[in-house]
């Protein structure tokens, strides 16, 4: 799938269904609040979800006191759904709408966090640029 049937596929996914009604929906995202939680990170570092969507994992963080989130997706209409729940809450967070295989990050984050997004990205080359926008993003020592 190219970058522009990518974006359009997802923007009809999230334009279409309600935030409950898709299979990945996960009410309390604990797994992953629960596996940052582990890493002893500091709610000072820079934490970027990848392929976020309109999960609930920036409300975990925002809630636990972190204070540079960054919610990087293809589709615009996921990352809109996520603001309009956060209400003002979300305006600290930077939200970001691109494809991660074509993505140059600005800055770099000390922990990338991606629940189920690079398992679509079936193409090599796709996965190859994936990595290369990882490692330039997260900063030496990072998780
Ligand atoms: C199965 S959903 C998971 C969403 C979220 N991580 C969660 O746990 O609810 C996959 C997400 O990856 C995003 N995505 C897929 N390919 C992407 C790409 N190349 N760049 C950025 N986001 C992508 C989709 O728009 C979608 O929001």
């Amino acid at each position: 799938m190219n970058e522009l049937d990518r974006q359009a596929h997802w923007q009809s996914v999230y334009a279409t269904k309600a935030e409950r009604e898709v299979s990945w929906f996960q009410e309390d995202p604990a797994p992953s609040l629960d596996l940052i939680a582990e890493t002893g990170i500091s709610a000072n570092a820079g934490v970027i979800d990848v392929g976020g969507g309109a999960s609930r994992l920036v409300d975990g963080l925002l809630e636990r006191g972190f204070s540079r989130i960054a919610v990087l997706d293809l589709s615009a209409e996921a990352l809109e759904a996520a603001k309009r729940r956060l209400g003002p809450h979300g305006e600290a967070v930077a939200w970001i709408v691109a494809d991660v295989t074509t993505w140059d990050p600005p800055t770099t984050y000390d922990l990338w966090h991606d629940r189920a997004a690079f398992h679509f990205l079936t193409d090599p080359a796709d996965r190859a640029a994936y990595v290369a926008c990882l490692k330039k993003a997260v900063r030496p020592g990072g998780m």
